[in-house]
């Protein structure tokens, strides 16, 4: 068994390769990766001299490179992690993530059309769905909730999506979808509320909490998405959508007392600053679908988490000062210096 797993130098590619080379000891795995400012080579350094692991530096939308390694390795699965993954970002510069979400997919869709595939596998988000409103507790996201995004991220997010749905009912390719809440874990960019927080928290630096920090997100733990994408991936029905969150709702600030709380540093830390644009105010996933049909069920409870999280950022300083020395100094700056 050969799988492709595009993406894999970032947070949850990664740890997706290193689940699936102990889960999985005589699969071959490939990560085709463009390593952009989010990808880190030095993360798959543990993997990257076994017999079983290939690493390969290409952008998933260079048609020839794509193809080139479908030749050489003649897959079985494509899992799709590869993206512009940073709302902010998205912001920002939205042309990049129509790029590399919406037209990379096409470009690896083409390629298992053209060399066949056992599966393609679509790593999508709940952010395709929108938001839910503070004071609609009882709501949730079902595979069935419209399509409705806020941000060119999850708008280039879910025309991603949509055309791997075309791909099945037009060309017949055996595709699945996974759209998960948000992940915390090792290896996860500075730039994102949980590591950032911690960063900051460990330097003695503010914590820029957006707006009134009581917008709500369903937080995962890292392996259990990736366990879920695994049981997709053998088990899970072609041409579905399945959603993946543990019901793990919290709300921002309560994070960020939480990581002050538990690094020992005084909340006085916490800034709050302007809002983003068109801030989401609450995602909640209903799990019931993959829980029915694959038996998945989250295994790390949050307080277990965030806790195994922060020590790992604790004894893998290097790691993350690396990252914050370098290019993301100006990110910073011009994200948080007048906000
Ligand atoms: P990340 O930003 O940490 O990593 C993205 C990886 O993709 C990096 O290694 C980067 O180098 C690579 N990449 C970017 N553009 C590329 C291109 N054109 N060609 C090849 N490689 C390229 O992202 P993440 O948080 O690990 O997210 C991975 C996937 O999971 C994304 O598709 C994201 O939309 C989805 N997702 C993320 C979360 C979350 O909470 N982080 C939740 C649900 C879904
Ligand atoms: O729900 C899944 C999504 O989760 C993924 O699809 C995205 O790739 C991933 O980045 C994440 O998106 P969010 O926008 O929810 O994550 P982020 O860590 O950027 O922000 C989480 C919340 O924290 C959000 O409400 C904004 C807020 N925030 C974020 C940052 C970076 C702050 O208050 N301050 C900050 O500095």
């Amino acid at each position: 068994m050969t799988i492709i797993v595009t993406g894999g130098a970032g947070f949850i590619g990664s740890n997706f390769i290193f689940h699936m080379l102990s889960k999985h000891p005589t699969y071959r795995i490939v990560c085709l990766d463009k390593l952009t400012y989010a990808g880190n080579l030095s993360t798959l350094a543990p993997v990257m001299d076994s017999p079983h692991f290939r690493f390969v530096k290409a952008d998933i939308c260079d048609r020839e490179a794509v193809d080139r390694l479908f030749e050489e390795e003649h897959p079985d699965i494509v899992v799709n992690f590869a993206a512009e993954s940073h709302v902010d970002r998205s912001i920002e510069d939205p042309g990049i993530f129509l790029r590399t979400n919406i037209l990379g997919t096409q470009v690896l869709m083409d390629a298992c059309r053209q060399y066949g595939i056992g599966r393609y596998h679509q790593v999508s988000t709940d952010e395709v769905y929108g938001d839910l409103p503070l004071d609609r507790p009882d709501l949730f996201f079902t595979e069935e909730t419209p399509i409705h995004t806020s941000s060119p991220y999850s708008a280039s997010k879910a025309g991603a999506d949509l055309l791997v749905l075309a791909y099945h009912r037009t060309y017949g390719l055996p595709v699945t979808i996974s759209r998960c809440s948000n992940n915390y874990g090792p290896y996860h960019f500075p730039e994102k509320l949980i590591p950032l927080m911690i960063a900051n928290c460990l330097n003695n630096k503010p914590l820029p909490v957006y707006g009134k920090g009581e917008n709500v997100r369903d937080w995962l733990y890292v392996e259990d998405h990736c366990k879920a994408i695994d049981l997709i991936i053998h088990n899970g029905r072609v041409g579905e959508v399945y959603n993946i969150g543990g019901h793990n709702e919290m709300r921002n600030i309560d994070i960020v007392k939480l990581i002050c709380h538990e690094l020992g540093k005084p909340e006085s830390l916490i800034t709050y600053v302007t809002d983003r644009k068109g801030h989401d105010m609450r995602y909640a996933i209903d799990p019931t679908k993959i829980h029915r049909e694959l038996g998945w069920l989250p295994e790390t409870k949050f307080a277990d988490g965030i806790q195994k999280t922060i020590a790992w950022y604790r004894n893998n300083r290097e790691w993350w000062e690396t990252i914050l020395s370098g290019e993301y100094q100006n990110y910073y700056e011009k994200m948080y210096g007048n906000r």
